[in-house]
């Protein structure tokens, strides 16, 4: 595993643009459980009754039920030495983006400045009915929060069937358009139109660098370099060999 740790930090310290899409894996050992793992949180709630805008929009205090779970969870939850490897990185000028599917905030939590919410953040709710919009600070521990018009909120996360937001999906796309090396961690990629970024980032030549537990979607035809364990374990990995190449 060690060449091939060597092998992804001398194609990140050989990028002139590098990029790290991130899922739901990277903040599981924050406690955050993710989605489709055994005992993920798809095993509990069927995504069709909880997590699209048409159950939201029919049965809101029910969809409250499951996001009231996730939210106590993540309030407790802080940034894990991936977070805050991504955060080095970049720090050290070795990584331009964070492009991630989550919307705990770990990664901003842990001192990353560009990071690209591709499916919204829970720190903000919008009123369907009259559009009004709430800080998550205005509506702490009210399950579930209320607007001012009487209807019930829906926290700014992109629920199935809902748009990417335009900006995250431009700039995302842009992005992997023109970077050299792709570091994508703890991510199934088999949500769209996310899992388009790795494809579109190959396609421009990209070095594609995969951390994650288990092989994946991506691991046969897209990855070059799959580093397979925990995404805590191989990013402190990865930066401690760029450390060391730079003579850091
Ligand atoms: N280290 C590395 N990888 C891990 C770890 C870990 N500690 N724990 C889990 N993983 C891997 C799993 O093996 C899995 O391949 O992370 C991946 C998580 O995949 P999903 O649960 O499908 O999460 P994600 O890819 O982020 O889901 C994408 O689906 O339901 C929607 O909106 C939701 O943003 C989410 C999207």
């Amino acid at each position: 595993m060690d060449g091939l740790i060597e092998k992804a930090a001398q194609a990140v310290l050989g990028s002139k643009l590098t990029l790290a899409l991130t899922g739901a894996g990277i903040s599981v050992e924050s406690g955050i459980p993710d989605f489709r793992s055994k005992g993920g949180l798809w095993d509990r709630y069927d995504p069709e009754e909880y997590a699209s805008i048409y159950s939201f929009q029919k049965n809101p205090e029910k969809v409250w039920l499951m996001l009231r779970e996730m939210e106590e969870i993540v309030d407790k939850a802080r940034p894990n030495a991936a977070h805050i490897g991504l955060a080095e990185l970049e720090h050290m000028g070795l990584l331009r983006s964070v492009i991630t599917q989550n919307v705990d905030n770990l990664h901003q939590e842990a001192g990353s400045k560009d990071v690209i919410e591709y499916h919204g953040n829970s720190r903000s709710l919008t009123c369907l009915w009259c559009n009004r919009h709430y800080d998550y600070t205005e509506k702490k521990g009210e399950y579930p929060p209320y607007c001012a018009c009487g209807k019930i909120l829906k926290p700014d996360v992109v629920f199935f069937g809902e748009a990417i937001p335009i900006e995250a999906m431009t700039r995302s796309y842009q992005l992997a358009s023109i970077c050299q090396a792709l570091l994508i961690i703890g991510t199934s990629a088999v949500v769209s139109p996310f899992n388009v970024l790795p494809r579109q980032a190959k396609q421009a030549g990209a070095t594609i660098i995969e951390i994650n537990l288990e092989k994946t979607v991506l691991s046969d035809h897209i990855t070059d370099i799959l580093l397979q364990g925990k995404a805590t374990e191989m990013v402190s990995k990865l930066v401690s060999a760029a450390k060391k190449i730079k003579g850091l």
